[in-house]
């Protein structure tokens, strides 16, 4: 006979934290948000941690180099999607990794030989102020001099005077070199004076160049996930299918950490992967696995090798699985059960192994009773596709500007291998849709919102660290009755605000 579990499958917008004891040091700016991505053995800190507890989405809609770097820039993480061709996907992983804030490749250049006229030409073209001299022109040529306007008058030489004659020469130009940090070349700046610093390799080639002027963006990143190398950290998705290609191509490129995309991740297939990766590269490599919703689901990825467990089947904006093959349970209730399991599997090992809860934010109170039910971290997809850095296009409907937004398993995305179970058969039918959702506005603007409620709510509760919201949040069924009662009700709305 069938087993009846004996429980409601429940979502997030059924919960509420009760707020309790908050101290005078219990303010948001006191708040950590870091959180271990990765697994660690009791009384060791995680290898490889998040500063704020949000990934993005293992989506062509969603996940691309320039929402990793901007993400990263916040604390937090991308997994660069793997429904694309290998040597694509590791040259977006290549992208983040040699990308460096603050960093510029010089893109107003100029030869030795050019005259004062080509000069004026080009800063015309690029309203650049600093012009770098390199001997062939090029932005990697090696670096023979700088111009700046200190450096001609116009009205005192002929227009078909050499560069060479008036440049400020190499030999008065301090530079700095590819180890040089943002935080080094700031300094160089503000001691000499300077406009910009020219970053050098060792046969002095011009490698990239930092300016004053871009002080005050590179110094707001101060919250940024680096690598030991200072450099943007990474993750991507990968299949049970061509992994053994896959996975050393994107070592190859720097990737952090891999995460397994499936839709139903209790399988064999993992496990393969799993001991695949512990066989041929030990703890080095990190890869989390997934989607799981119960205990035994969680205790058998943890225990077939993964660094961390993702949990949520059929709660994504944009999936119709639990329509179409009627599989799936309430996050909040997934989520739950799979916290706890975590905590016994640790109790008993002595290995913690973070849970990601994935799919199904749709507010950012969402994001606090996430982790209070146990999360370590989130992974969104619909929150990051609004936003200007995600890679799908911004179209005007009615009036609106919405962004699009499909699911990895529409017949848009055809990713057909995060939903087969083996064998040779492709996948007949969809498990999500395409979409457009409100456009809006930059990464930074909402991850900064997002996460000023979250560290508030944290505050009011009395919290100031995940673990610490984990371990002691109060939370609250809510009736019906009581959901509406929570957002504005029995008043007429000033502005045409709708209230869903
Ligand atoms: P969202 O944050 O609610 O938009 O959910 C994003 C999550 O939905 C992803 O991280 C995936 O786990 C899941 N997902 C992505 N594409 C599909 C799909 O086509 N069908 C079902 N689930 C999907």
């Amino acid at each position: 006979m069938a087993v009846y579990l004996n429980e409601v499958s429940r979502t997030f917008g059924e919960y509420l934290l009760i707020p309790g004891y908050s101290s005078v040091e219990c303010i948001p700016a006191n708040v950590s948000l870091q959180t271990p991505l990765v697994k660690f053995k009791k009384g060791n800190k995680s290898p490889m941690s998040l500063k704020i507890p949000m990934t993005s989405a293992i989506m062509q809609s969603v996940s691309d180099d320039t929402m990793a770097i901007s993400l990263a820039k916040e604390g937090g993480l991308s997994f660069i999607y793997g429904s694309q061709s290998i040597e694509s996907q590791a040259q977006m992983v290549a992208r983040v990794k040699s990308y460096r804030a603050g960093f510029v490749v010089s893109d107003s250049n100029i030869s030795p030989e050019g005259t004062l006229d080509e000069l004026l030409m080009l800063k015309k073209k690029t309203n650049h102020s600093t012009v770098a001299v390199t001997i062939d022109g090029s932005s990697r040529g090696k670096l023979v001099g700088i111009i700046t306007s200190r450096d001609y008058r116009v009205s005192r030489m002929t227009l078909d005077t050499k560069v060479k004659d008036f440049m400020t020469p190499f030999e008065e130009i301090i530079c700095g070199n590819k180890d040089t940090t943002l935080k080094e070349a700031n300094n160089i700046i503000w001691e000499h004076k300077l406009n910009c610093l020219p970053i050098i390799d060792d046969e002095q080639r011009l490698i990239s160049m930092v300016f004053r002027k871009d002080y005050n963006t590179n110094k707001k990143n101060e919250n940024e996930l680096i690598d030991e190398s200072k450099r943007y950290m990474v993750g991507a998705g990968i299949n049970t299918r061509d992994y053994a290609e896959r996975i050393p191509a994107l070592l190859q490129a720097g990737v952090d950490v891999l995460c397994i995309d499936s839709s139903e991740g209790f399988t064999e297939w993992q496990k393969i992967v799993l001991e695949y990766v512990r066989k041929n590269y030990g703890d080095t490599v990190k890869i989390g696995a997934g989607n799981i919703v119960d205990k035994e689901g969680f205790r058998f990825l943890a225990e077939s090798g993964a660094d961390f467990v993702k949990v949520g089947i059929g709660g994504g904006a944009i999936c119709i699985t639990r329509e179409q093959k009627g599989i799936g349970r309430g996050q909040a209730t997934a989520l739950i059960e799979v916290a706890k399991a975590r905590d016994e599997y640790f109790n008993e090992t002595g290995i913690y192994v973070p849970i990601c809860s994935d799919g199904g934010t749709v507010h950012d109170y969402h994001i606090t009773l996430a982790l209070a039910m146990g999360a370590d971290f989130l992974m969104l997809g619909r929150y990051f596709a609004r936003f200007d850095e995600s890679p799908t296009k911004k179209v005007n409907i009615n009036g609106n500007y919405m962004k699009e937004y499909w699911g990895e398993g529409s017949t848009r995305a055809k990713n057909w291998q995060r939903y087969d179970l083996g064998g040779d058969e492709k996948l007949s039918f969809e498990e999500g849709v395409d979409s457009f959702v409100p456009y809006a506005g930059s990464l930074e603007d909402n991850v900064g919102l997002s996460l000023s409620i979250v560290r508030s709510t944290m505050c009011n509760c009395g919290y100031l660290t995940i673990s610490e919201l984990q371990k002691n949040a109060k939370i609250t069924l809510v009736s019906s009755t009581s959901i509406v009662e929570g957002s504005a009700h029995d008043v007429l709305l000033k502005d045409s605000r709708q209230i869903l």
